[in-house]
């Protein structure tokens, strides 16, 4: 039966990892997968998290199991965290569930729907995740796509969009990205995001927000001040989180799908429809992770030092930013760069065609997506004037 089975092309993102992986250059550069690096190009493990697992595995005196909705303490502290003072007011009508990182907040979100509208419309921005489309759509719901980012002026493409949500038939679903839009860099300011929570509300859309990179655009409040803003205004919300990036917990699959209904009632049956999804997908989530970044968050030492670690791989970002465009705009005085400082987070789009994203990994072993989006935090000193030469090289 098995030999049925064709190969399947590799993961758009992941399979530029094992391309990298393969490359034996000494020079190569992986721009590639959204994971943070420091000055050394390591992916650190937040010295916050280190502490909080010491101390986890010195207190933990069971592995028995948790329940499909997983650590009921991290749930609630990673809502507080993202929906601040408004967690408080809208907890009755809130039902979280641990997920299997963000991609298992997502899928979850999506069996949600399905279960409770199977012919609902998922409609996604133009550009997103590449893994969105796959997560999503594989749980039978349809998937449209509206319009978000103008590569002209590499910014939001703010009437398209706007006009676009606004004739959406109620019922339709809108993810939206909470903030450091991935791939684009480009996110909505509150305007935006007050014009849109107004016509999901007035029009009866639902909103599901993917909140994978909290703390990383310009500070963990900062960042999810428009989602509150949403939050505040709608009377049903999914939000998918995610805690690899913030608290580089990437493996350890960490990550909570919080919904909130228009009564406690519709909670508690959302409730059982979310643990019932959980256990015949995988019964329950992984513990490690959701116990370290509970711990993180209630601890005032901890907490303040994570915050701190956050702030400091933020600024690096941004410096780095600064660093590839300052490079980038001396090699082509003709060209503007600027709009890599005006974008956000881990990610930007380049502008580079697949067949240019080809080139620079044929010839000069730095490695990106085909879509040309380019991982901010795989920049370094050691890198930035060989990456800025080729990207120049290849651009305009
Ligand atoms: C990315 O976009 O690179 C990250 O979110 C990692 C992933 O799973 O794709």
């Amino acid at each position: 039966m098995l030999e049925n089975l064709d190969p399947l092309p590799a993961d758009s993102i992941l399979g530029v990892t094992a391309a990298f992986r393969r490359d034996a250059s000494p020079d190569k550069v992986d721009l590639g997968v959204g994971v943070y690096r420091d000055i050394d190009g390591n992916t650190p493990v937040p010295s916050a998290v280190r502490e909080a697992e010491r101390v986890l595995l010195a207190e933990q005196v069971t592995k028995t199991y948790v329940g499909p909705a997983g650590n009921l303490d991290f749930n609630q502290r990673i809502v507080d965290l993202a929906l601040g003072p408004l967690a408080a007011r809208l907890r009755e009508r809130t039902a979280t569930i641990q997920t299997v990182g963000g991609c298992g907040a997502l899928r979850l979100g999506a069996e949600l729907l399905r279960a409770a509208n199977p012919h609902a419309v998922v409609h996604v921005s133009t550009p997103t995740w590449a893994n969105h489309e796959p997560l999503l759509g594989t749980s039978g719901l349809t998937l449209q796509r509206y319009p978000y980012y103008d590569p002209a002026t590499r910014s939001l493409a703010e009437g398209p969009l706007l006009d676009a949500v606004g004739r959406l038939p109620s019922g339709s679903v809108v993810l939206l990205h909470g903030c450091c839009h991935n791939p684009t860099g480009v996110d909505l300011d509150p305007r935006h995001w007050t014009a849109l929570a107004d016509t999901i509300a007035s029009r009866g859309l639902m909103p599901f927000v993917d909140l994978a990179y909290q703390g990383f655009g310009d500070d963990i409040e900062q960042d999810v001040v428009g989602l509150r803003i949403l939050a505040e205004r709608v009377p049903e919300l999914l939000l998918a989180i995610s805690c690899s990036k913030n608290f580089g917990l990437y493996r350890e699959r960490t990550g909570a799908l919080a919904v909130v209904g228009s009564s406690p009632q519709t909670a508690a049956a959302i409730a059982t429809h979310q643990a019932r999804i959980a256990r015949r997908l995988y019964s329950m989530p992984p513990d490690h992770g959701a116990a370290v970044a509970a711990r993180v968050l209630a601890d005032p030492k901890l907490r303040a030092d994570w915050m701190r670690e956050v702030a400091e791989m933020v600024a690096r970002m941004k410096s780095l930013r600064s660093l590839l465009a300052d490079r980038l705009a001396a090699l082509r005085p003709d060209l503007d760069f600027r709009w890599l400082t005006r974008q956000r987070g881990m990610f930007s789009l380049l502008g580079l065609d697949a067949a240019r994203v080809t080139a620079l990994r044929e010839q000069h072993h730095i490695y990106l997506p085909q879509d040309g989006r380019v991982n901010i935090a795989g920049i370094s000193d050691g890198n930035v004037d060989r990456v800025a030469r080729a990207v120049a090289g290849l651009s305009g």
